[in-house]
């Protein structure tokens, strides 16, 4: 997979991917990141962006002009992948939504800065305008930070075991269950003896109805989505 990001700051995403999984997977040959500065494709001596929005009020508007000067230089260098605007006023990103994303090709992540970007080209350019929850940050950095990552860790062979992303929250549409290491007593709260046990059916089961509950408790709105929600009425029922 390959990533391209386009951002009027390629130090404040940089960093990020040089660490830990998304190194990794870069080391690895699994995904290719470059990071792009939008005032390389400008025309002008200020490399400028922004302008005053038509029609006035507070801020600057990002120029259209650069953003599909880049875009299209971009695509120029092979498939031309899926564009993504950064915008809280996207569809909001969760686990189906990275799931779909990381099977791309290729994703072109668009950051935009100050009041936004001009509309022509969210309606022109972005095949899809993603938010990252219901608040609003400075930039699209940050949110673009969380959708690499999100998307890189479900490369295969990005993690050390393949079953690491199978059991996670979300991935079947529930939270995860409690984990724990060692020691077995910390300050008096002891590990559920069932983890202890070796009983490699009475954990699963333990494990199971543990991310019922815990989804059940804090996040009801999933449960719709599960498959085996009977099993979580009934159990709703028994407490
Ligand atoms: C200050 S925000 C602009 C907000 C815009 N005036 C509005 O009300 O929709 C600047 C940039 O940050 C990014 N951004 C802000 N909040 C975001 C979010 N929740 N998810 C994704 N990107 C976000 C977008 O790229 C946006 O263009």
């Amino acid at each position: 997979m390959r990533i391209d990001l386009v951002t009027i700051f390629p130090p404040l995403v940089a960093g990020a991917f040089e660490h830990s999984i998304v190194k990794r997977a870069r080391d690895r040959g699994l995904v290719e990141i470059f990071v792009h500065d939008l005032r390389d494709y400008t025309s002008d001596r200020h490399r400028t962006v922004d302008d005053y929005p038509y029609g006035g009020g507070a801020g600057m508007v990002m120029k259209p002009e650069p953003w599909f000067r880049a875009v299209e230089a971009l695509r120029e260098q092979g498939n031309p992948g899926r564009c993504l605007l950064l915008t809280p006023q996207g569809r909001k990103l969760d686990q189906s939504l990275v799931q779909r994303l990381a099977l791309e090709d290729r994703l072109i992540l668009l950051c935009g800065r100050y009041e936004g970007v001009d509309e022509r080209v969210r309606a022109h350019l972005a095949d899809v305008e993603v938010s990252i929850g219901d608040y609003v940050l400075s930039g699209g950095e940050p949110a673009a930070v969380v959708l690499v990552d999100a998307v890189v860790r479900l490369q295969p062979g990005a993690l050390g075991s393949s079953e690491s992303t199978v059991e996670e929250s979300f991935s079947e549409g529930l939270l995860e269950y409690p984990q724990y290491t060692r020691p077995p007593e910390f300050r008096g709260w002891r590990v559920p003896d069932v983890l202890l046990s070796g009983d490699h059916a009475a954990i699963e089961r333990w494990r199971r109805q543990q991310q019922l509950q815990r989804t059940r408790e804090r996040r009801p709105d999933l449960l719709p989505m599960v498959d085996d929600v009977s099993e979580t009425t009934s159990e709703s029922q028994d407490r």
